[in-house]
């Protein structure tokens, strides 16, 4: 029950703990190791040293690592989704699709282990280039801080650690508090496997502290960062000279001017919506409707929100569970209550019953309610009515976030507009923005984030040009 650092590829015994308990029943399951400012940088020197083996390691080696950590997940993927199904409340069915998921993104970090190339510039074509030939080589950035948050504690890990591995990279992971077991299981698959003692730390605790020795210190050449724009914003305050990627919060956004499929379009709007209790950086937020089609989808949506089952994580048949504390399930009711007294009507949920936040509904919900312009991050959704495609979309932009979108549309015409309009990282025509595979580029523009994750695009952003001109005149 109570949990170790891994430093150095050791397990170490921390000086104080930090209790956990499940989101769902409020039990007490684990404590977690509150990391020293000492031991933080044990695990810093540690990836830096190690860095110098693995910049030696042959692509080949690197990608068999990510296999191996990949083949082991999938021995241990019953136990990886019930651990995540614990610590974070995500419904057991859920967690088991994140580690289908994560496996299949430590495979995609092997292949393009082995595609790492750089590439040849046309010397020439400059008037003193003639004779020269020019190319650039990828090098790793160096040590790596990642910090990692808890609405998917493997796949958000995964999609870190694995480009940071393929590129030749050291890592120290502080995963959140909340979701620290996920990682600590991810330390006993990497021990198992080839990786030099020291690529690869966890150390958990106190998220100030622990960021901020990351984010502050010059050992470190790179912080990696999944969480709210709040943080993103101040660790890039602090980070100094160091590269910072940051995938953060939105609201995203669906418009729905498809009268000929609501029931498929209102069951995916009602997975985008309450999936892992709306706990995830694309959750579906807000969904426009043309006028013609406002009622029908209502009620359509409605229905199929009430087949949801709420309860217990554990149970294989639970769609929707807790919140990941009770804290944030009474702000989240506090934003539903506000959107309410500023004149938007419920039609379902709204209320906290057994624990858990009830699916929720709200429709015509005005801008000034926080629900409308900030993110909530929660099982909670708007559904408002538009007149034009055109309205559709400058309510989608009216945001300070801008991640992904969805459009459901039978018009080519309509999707081709929406395609260029829409002021989102990601367009997806006919499903919902939470839509997300993970070899595909992900990020966002505005308040989003500054970055591209999928497996290429982080590979890219973790390692550098180095660029080589002979001289052949
Ligand atoms: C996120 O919450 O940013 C990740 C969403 C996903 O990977 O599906």
């Amino acid at each position: 029950m109570r949990q170790k650092l891994y430093i150095d590829g050791e397990w170490v015994d921390g000086e104080d703990f930090i209790a956990i308990n499940k989101p769902y029943g409020m039990e007490k399951f684990a404590e977690i190791a509150n990391a020293s400012p000492e031991q933080v940088k044990r695990a810093i020197n540690a990836a830096k040293q190690a860095q110098k083996t693995m910049k030696t390691m042959t692509n080949l080696e690197r990608a068999r690592i990510l296999n191996q950590i990949s083949v082991r997940l999938q021995e241990r993927k019953i136990e990886a989704a019930e651990v995540i199904a614990m610590e974070s409340g995500k419904p057991f069915k859920h967690a088991l699709a994140e580690i289908e998921r994560t496996i299949e993104t430590y495979q995609f970090g092997a292949e393009e282990a082995k595609r790492l190339i750089g590439e040849m510039i046309p010397m020439d074509a400059a008037l003193t280039g003639r004779g020269r030939v020019g190319y650039t080589i990828k090098e790793p950035i160096g040590t790596i801080g990642a910090i990692t948050p808890f609405n998917f504690p493997q796949n958000l890990v995964a999609h870190k650690v694995a480009p940071a591995i393929a590129a030749g990279n050291s890592i120290v992971l502080k995963p959140a508090t909340q979701t620290a077991l996920s990682a600590l299981l991810l330390a006993e698959i990497i021990n198992q496997t080839d990786l030099p003692a020291g690529a690869f730390n966890v150390v958990t605790g106190n998220g100030t502290l622990v960021g901020d020795i990351l984010v502050k210190s010059e050992e470190v050449d790179m912080i990696t960062f999944t969480g709210s724009t709040v943080v993103g914003k101040s660790i890039l305050k602090n980070a100094g000279l160091k590269k910072v990627s940051l995938e953060l919060g939105s609201n995203a956004g669906v418009i729905i001017t498809d009268g000929n499929n609501l029931e498929r379009i209102a069951e995916r709007c009602v997975s985008g919506a309450f999936s892992n209790q709306g706990q995830v950086c694309i959750s579906l937020q807000r969904i426009y409707v043309l006028e013609s089609l406002y009622s029908d989808f209502i009620r359509v949506f409605h229905e199929k929100t009430r087949e949801l089952i709420i309860g217990d994580p554990l149970s294989p048949d639970t769609d929707v569970s807790a919140m990941i504390t009770p804290k944030e399930q009474s702000r989240a009711l506090e934003w539903i209550e506000e959107a309410q007294q500023y004149g938007a009507e419920l039609v379902s949920g709204g209320i906290i019953e057994e624990e858990v936040l009830q699916p929720t509904i709200l429709v015509n919900v005005p801008k000034k309610a926080r629900l409308s312009c900030q993110e909530i991050f929660a099982p909670v959704v708007m559904v408002n009515k538009v007149s034009t495609l055109e309205q559709a979309i400058e309510e989608i932009n009216d945001s300070i976030y801008g991640l992904q979108a969805g459009i459901f549309t039978q018009k080519i015409s309509e999707a081709f507009y929406a395609q260029s309009h829409l002021e989102v990282g990601g367009v997806i025509i006919n499903d919902i923005p939470t839509y997300r595979v993970d070899q595909m580029p992900y990020g966002g523009v505005k308040e989003s984030g500054n970055t591209k994750e999928g497996i290429k695009y982080s590979i890219d952003e973790m390692t550098q040009s180095k660029l080589v001109v002979w001289n052949n005149s």
